[in-house]
C-alpha cells in the first residue's frame, strides 16, 4: 500500500468541504496511513468529532488544553509524530493564520510548531469562487509557498453557495492520490516525458478495424509514475478504457499515423520518450468509405496493407535523440526468447533502453514482469503490479539518462 508507513495528520480548519474530509480520511486509511486528525472550533460546526474519530481510529484533538498529553503539549507531540501535515480544508481565514504565523488555536500552533526541515505541511484550500480570487487570499497563497507549504490547488465547478468557480476542496480521491504522489522520489522534477500508450485501431471500414488486445495499463502507469516523480508528462494514447492519470496531458489518437503525428510534434520539447504502445505494423491501404456488405458471392473482400511508420525508430533517429538530449525507451511485447529479441530490437531502434514482456502474460493484466535491456546488460524486474514497476522503471532510466549525460556515451 502506498502509504503504508505514513502518519498524516490531516488538520480541518471550517468550511463546508469538511464533509468530504470524512472520505479523504477513509482514503488516506485504506492506502495504509495511520491519521491523526486535528480540528478547529469551526470545522467542528461543520463535521463532528465523533465521525472523525470513527473513520480515523483515532480520538480528535481540538484543544491546545487538551490534557490527555502527559506533557500537555498537543502541539509539539502531534506536529513530532507525523510524516506529514495535511490540512483539508484550509479556510481563507485559516490561510490568514498561517501566513502571519498565528497560534491561538491547536491546528495553527501545530502548523507553526511543526519542525520545518523535516515536516511538510501541505494544505488543500477550498471557498467561495470570489474569496479564492481575492488579492488579499492569493497574497496569502504567495506566501505560503515562500514560507515552504505545498498547496495541492483547487478544483473548479459548483460551489455550495450556488455559484459556479475555482475554490471547490479537490476530491478525497484526487487529494489522496496527491499524498501517494507527495511522498514519491522527485527524480524526475521538470522534465517533460512523453509517453505512448495503447493499442492502435486501423480502419477496414467506417465500422470495422484491426487492433490488438493491448490495454494501455504499462503506458498509464509508465505516465504516472513519470508525473509521481515530477515530470511534466504528455500521454499519447490510443483507444483504452482508463482515465488520464492525475496531472498528466493526454492527446487521444486512433491511428498509427495519429499517433505518429501527434509524438513527433511534441518529441521537440521532450527529456524523455518512452514508447510503451502496441503499434500496429500495418493499416488496411484500400479502407473502405463505407460499410462493406456481404454481395453473395461468397468472396472475402480483398484487403491490401501498407506498412505504418515506425514511431519510435524515428524519434530515436532524431538529433536531440542522438545527442542525448532525449532519452528514449522502447517496449518489447514478445511471446518467446524476450532476451534475444529484446536485445536485437535495441539495436534495430538504436535506443539505449529496451524493457521486454511476455505480451500474452501482460496485456490486460494489472501486474507484469520486465526485462531491461542496455548496452551494459540486463536487470530484471520481478512480477509486481504495473504501477510498481513503472515507479522503478522511470527511477532506472533518470539514473541512465543523468550517466549517459555525465560520460556523453553514444547511448546506442
Ligand atoms: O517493432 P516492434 O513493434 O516490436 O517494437 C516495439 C517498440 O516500438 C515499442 O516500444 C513500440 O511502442 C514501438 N513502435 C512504434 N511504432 C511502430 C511500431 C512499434 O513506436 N510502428
Amino acid at each position: 500500500m502506498d502509504l503504508s508507513d505514513k502518519h498524516i495528520v490531516l488538520g480541518l480548519s471550517g468550511g463546508i468541504a469538511c464533509y468530504k474530509s470524512a472520505d479523504l480520511c477513509r482514503a488516506l486509511v485504506k492506502l495504509g496511513a495511520t491519521v491523526q486528525v486535528v480540528m478547529t472550533a469551526a470545522a467542528g460546526q461543520f463535521i463532528t468529532p465523533v465521525t472523525m474519530q470513527a473513520l480515523s481510529g483515532r480520538t480528535v484533538y481540538g484543544s491546545q488544553w487538551d490534557p490527555r498529553e502527559h506533557n500537555n503539549m498537543p502541539h509539539i507531540n502531534l506536529a513530532r509524530e507525523a510524516d506529514a501535515i495535511l490540512i483539508a480544508p484550509c479556510s481563507a481565514d485559516f490561510m490568514v493564520k498561517l501566513a502571519q504565523g498565528g497560534a491561538d488555536d491547536l491546528l495553527s500552533l501545530m502548523c507553526l510548531a511543526r519542525p520545518m526541515a523535516r515536516v511538510p505541511l501541505l494544505l488543500a484550500p477550498a471557498m467561495n469562487r470570489e474569496m479564492w480570487a481575492h488579492p488579499a487570499t492569493q497574497r496569502n497563497l504567495r506566501q505560503l509557498q515562500l514560507d515552504g507549504a505545498t498547496i495541492l490547488g483547487v478544483g473548479h465547478g459548483d460551489q455550495a453557495c450556488g455559484e459556479t468557480g475555482d475554490g471547490r476542496m479537490l476530491e478525497p480521491t484526487e487529494l489522496a492520490l496527491d499524498m501517494v504522489a507527495f511522498f514519491q522520489p522527485k527524480c524526475m522534477l521538470g522534465r517533460h516525458v512523453l509517453v505512448t500508450a495503447g493499442p492502435t485501431y486501423e480502419a477496414i471500414d467506417p465500422v470495422r478495424g484491426i487492433t490488438n488486445l493491448s490495454s494501455g495499463k504499462m503506458g498509464y502507469a509508465v505516465a504516472r509514475a513519470a508525473r509521481e516523480a515530477g515530470a511534466q508528462v504528455t500521454l499519447v494514447s490510443g483507444p483504452v478504457a482508463l482515465d488520464a492519470p492525475r496531472g498528466v496531458t493526454r492527446i487521444s489518437v486512433r491511428s498509427a499515423r495519429e499517433m505518429h503525428t501527434a509524438t513527433l510534434a511534441q518529441a521537440p520539447s521532450a527529456d524523455f520518450f518512452i514508447a510503451t504502445a502496441a503499434v500496429a505494423d500495418w493499416r488496411v491501404a484500400n479502407s473502405a468509405e463505407h460499410k462493406i456488405k456481404k454481395d453473395g458471392s461468397g468472396q472475402m473482400p480483398q484487403l491490401q496493407f501498407a506498412e505504418n511508420p515506425d514511431i519510435l525508430a524515428d524519434v530515436a533517429q532524431s538529433e536531440r535523440a542522438r545527442s542525448g538530449a532525449l532519452f528514449c525507451v522502447g517496449f518489447a511485447a514478445e511471446s518467446q526468447d524476450l532476451l534475444a529479441n529484446a536485445q536485437a530490437k535495441r539495436q534495430r531502434k538504436g535506443v539505449p533502453l529496451l524493457v521486454g514482456n511476455i505480451g500474452p502474460a501482460t496485456f490486460g493484466q494489472d501486474d507484469n514482469a520486465l526485462l531491461l535491456v542496455t548496452a551494459d546488460g540486463v536487470e530484471e524486474f520481478p512480477r509486481d503490479s504495473k504501477l510498481a514497476l513503472a515507479r522503478r522503471l522511470i527511477m532506472r532510466s533518470a539514473e541512465l539518462a543523468l550517466s549517459l549525460e555525465s560520460t556523453g556515451a553514444s547511448h546506442a
